[in-house]
Parts: structure tokens; sequence; C-alpha cells
């Protein structure tokens, strides 16, 4: 059977600034919280830091190269805040707008749609030192920021994200596996609460600019969680859990339905961690966006007897990242239907994030990673659910496979390797895997035999 995509469907590739840039001393960059979590012992793995990543900053012409020769229609990057406003809010670093106004540039003589998020988790360290997000005002720090944003690229860039993956503050602020490394689930909840405000405050912000074609909206990751044996408590309520009270219904229900879920509500309430709010904060959340961006990586199926398997087999000594966790792309599809029927969504929908990883223990060598049968049978997974979901009448109008390259995998650094080309992350040189030129088929067919 053939799947052909709709006429006009945008296949892209997406990266985010902290990940691929590098240059982090460079031109009047100030720091980030990654780059000082990064140097805390233990945080990340093998204590690799953020320093170079890609050198994406020197190298993009190169980068704009490969995505041209892939047929890439369109580049999902970030701004890095630090780089933009060194100390989170005041001076503007001009070398820093300098930079990506030559991205940009480069984009579009190739014919590559720029879609930028303006933050990817890389808060200035200066903002940290005031309490970073769980401080209120860091929705005007934000605000701020976007409005430098908006002033320099508004007429230059149409696809507009506020935030990536909301959670990841919560990953860093409540469970301290990501930067800036802290374990308060109360200041936590506030910093998640803050960060809501602060997308809407910027959704308005982008209104009163009126750029005529440029349109905004924000990108939730979604981990489906369900139940491993319906009916059993515990696994029923891992996957209460998962969906509502630390996964995507704590933000979709906000930014679509209006105020916190009931299940996220009661769960505050009978823990004490009610964040504050203003009036007019869930009015605020719920401004209207043009468009939703989904990344999608996995399914989850909640059995607290296979986890406690795994957990003892991880205290062995075995287990752990050589267990492939199971694989169910199907989720997508589920996904794309419950946001329309659960959460109303009624604007586009682009996949603004998939893709499969392989794991790098530094013992084999760069031909080994070069040859990915199982991403491309995993994407052609995910493509013919995604295909059966717009054939369903459900309005996807891009896929952004992540990512374009070898990166710096946050706090697991170039252990993980989520790239369709290789980085050679001692001589940066980059090579196709065969994952890329498959993907190139796929875009130049608009999509495949299968
Ligand atoms: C997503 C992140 C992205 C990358 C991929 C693998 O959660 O948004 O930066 O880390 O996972």
């Amino acid at each position: 059977m053939k799947y052909e995509f709709p006429d006009n469907f945008i296949w892209g590739v997406a990266t985010a600034a902290q990940q691929v840039e590098g240059a982090a001393f460079e031109d009047g960059r100030g720091l980030s919280i990654w780059d000082v979590f990064a140097r805390i012992p233990g945080k990340v793995k093998d204590g690799q830091v953020p320093d170079v990543t890609c050198d994406q900053y020197h190298r993009y012409e190169e980068d704009v190269k490969l995505m041209k020769d892939l047929g890439i229609k369109s580049y999902r990057f970030s701004f890095s805040w630090p780089r933009i406003l060194p100390d989170g809010t005041g001076k503007v670093n001009q070398a820093g707008v300098d930079y990506y106004r030559r991205l940009i540039r480069c984009l579009k003589e190739n014919g590559i749609e720029p879609n930028a998020t303006m933050y990817h988790w890389d808060l200035p360290w200066q903002l940290q030192l005031k309490g970073g997000w769980g401080n209120r005002e860091s929705i005007r720090w934000f605000t701020e920021y976007a409005k430098v944003l908006l002033d320099n690229f508004g007429s230059e860039v149409n696809l507009w994200v506020t935030f990536n993956e909301p959670i990841a503050t919560y990953v860093g602020y409540g469970m301290g596996t990501f930067a800036p490394g802290l374990t308060d689930e109360k200041y936590a909840r506030q910093a998640l609460h803050n960060l809501l405000v602060a997308h809407g405050e910027a959704v308005k912000l982008f209104r009163s600019c009126r750029l005529p074609d440029a349109k905004i909206g924000i990108v939730v990751d979604i981990w489906k969680h369900r139940a491993g044996r319906p009916g059993n408590e515990e696994d029923e309520a891992a996957a209460l859990k998962g969906n509502e009270i630390a996964g995507y219904g704590w933000f979709l229900h906000p930014l679509f339905l209006g105020g916190y879920s009931e299940e996220l509500t009661k769960y505050y309430t009978e823990n004490g961690l009610t964040p504050a709010a203003e009036p007019g904060d869930f009015e605020t959340i719920k401004e209207p966006i043009d468009f939703y961006g989904l990344n999608f990586y996995n399914g989850i199926v909640d059995n607290a007897e296979e986890a406690r398997r795994r957990a003892e087999k991880r205290q062995a000594g075995g287990g752990n990242y050589q267990d492939k966790p199971e694989q169910h792309p199907e989720a997508i599809y589920e996904v794309m239907h419950m946001l329309v029927e659960k959460y109303h969504v009624s604007v586009p929908i682009y996949v603004t994030e998939n893709g499969a990883l392989q794991l790098d223990f530094g013992d084999r060598p760069k031909e080994y990673f070069l040859d990915d049968p199982d991403r491309v049978a995993y994407l052609k997974e995910v493509f013919r659910w995604l295909h059966k979901a717009i054939a369903d009448g459900i309005d996807i109008r891009g896929y952004y496979l992540w990512s374009l390259l070898d990166n710096f995998e946050w706090n697991v650094g170039t252990f993980m390797r989520y790239g369709i080309c290789y980085t050679d992350f001692r001589t940066l040189e980059r090579t196709y895997k065969n994952s890329a030129l498959w993907y190139r088929q796929v875009i130049g067919d608009n999509g495949f035999e299968g």
C-alpha cells in the first residue's frame, strides 16, 4: 500500500539551541541553567558539558546544506535566551541577535521554513539566581524576552512556539534530574503554573504585534499511559498519575479546557500543593493559539509487577539501559484522537518531535551507527499511524523528526544518539545515517510504499 501524505505536508527536522549550538562562551552569551548544572558532578553522564555539542553556531551553513540536500521543508530550532539576553532581562546581546538573523536568512535562501521555539529549557542562570520559574516575576522576564524576539524576528519567522515541553521544568525543579537540579515539588508546581501564565502572556503579546502571516502555538509532549492490567489498582493509579498528575493533562486541561483538571485539583488539595494563582491566570493560560505541537516518542504501559522485576534486575547489576523499552508507535494514533475528542483541539496539529535513539556505550565504531534499520522501522510505523489519523480527518499539517543530528541529549549527554546524521563529537564531522537517506526518499515521494 502507498501511504501518501496531503499536499503541502511539512516534512521537517528539529533541534534545540542548548543541544546543538555550542559556542557557550562566545560573543557575549550568558550562562544557562544547563551550563551550570552540567558542571555539578554526577548530573550529566560521564561529566559531559554542553560547551561545544555540535558547534552549529559555527557550522549552521553546513547543517542547512544537509537539510537542503535531504529535501527538508522546515527546520525547528530554538532561540537561546542567554544568547539573546545574557542576564535574562535588560541588555540585548546584538551578536546573539545577529547569529539568528544569519541562520534564518540562510534557511530562507535555501527554501527551508524556520519554525522557532522561544524556550527549550535553557533558562538564563542569572534568572535562576532570582528563583527562576518559581518566582512569579518570571512571567514578566519571559514576556520581555519574547518581545525582543518578536521585535527582531516577527516578520522573518512564521511559525512560533512559546514553550517546548513544560514538563521539563518539573523534571528540573521537582525531580532533580534536569537543570537546575532541585527536588521541591511545591516549588516545581508553582514554577509550572507561572510558566503556563507566561505562555499566555506571550501569546497576547504576539497578537498585539499583528503579524499577518505568523502563527503561534505551544509544544506539549504526550506519553499516554495505560494500566498494564486493567482494573489492577496499582497499575490504574500509576496510569492516572502519568496522565493527569505528572503528565500531559496537567498542561492540556488548562490550555484547552480551562483550569486544572478534577484529578489534579484533588491531588493538589490533598497534598497541600495548590499553586498560588492570581485572578485572570486561567483565562490567560487559555488564550487561543493557532496550532498545537505534539512531541511524541512512545506510549507507556504501567505494570507494577514488571516495574518491580526491572528494579530488581537493575539492583543485581543488569538491565537498565540495556533493556529496550517496549515501543508503542500506535499510541500516536490514540493521542491524536484524544486531542480532538477529549481536549477539543480544533487548531491544526504538528508533530513537532518524534524519533528513535541509539545507545552509544563508546565501544562501537561509527559504521555501526550509520546503519539504523530499527530507526527506519519505528519511523515507518509512526508514519502509518499518522497517515491513518489524517485519513480520519484530523488536521495534521506537518512532522518534524528529532533530530537532524546526534546532539547533547541533556542529562545523558552524547550517550543517546537521536540523529539521522551521525555526529563525530571529536571532529564534529556529520555523516548521513541510512535513516537520513530513507527520510529523503519519503519526503521526495511525499509518502512511502509499505
Ligand atoms: C524531547 C526533548 C528534546 C530531546 C528529545 C529526545 O523530550 O524536547 O530536546 O531531548 O526529547
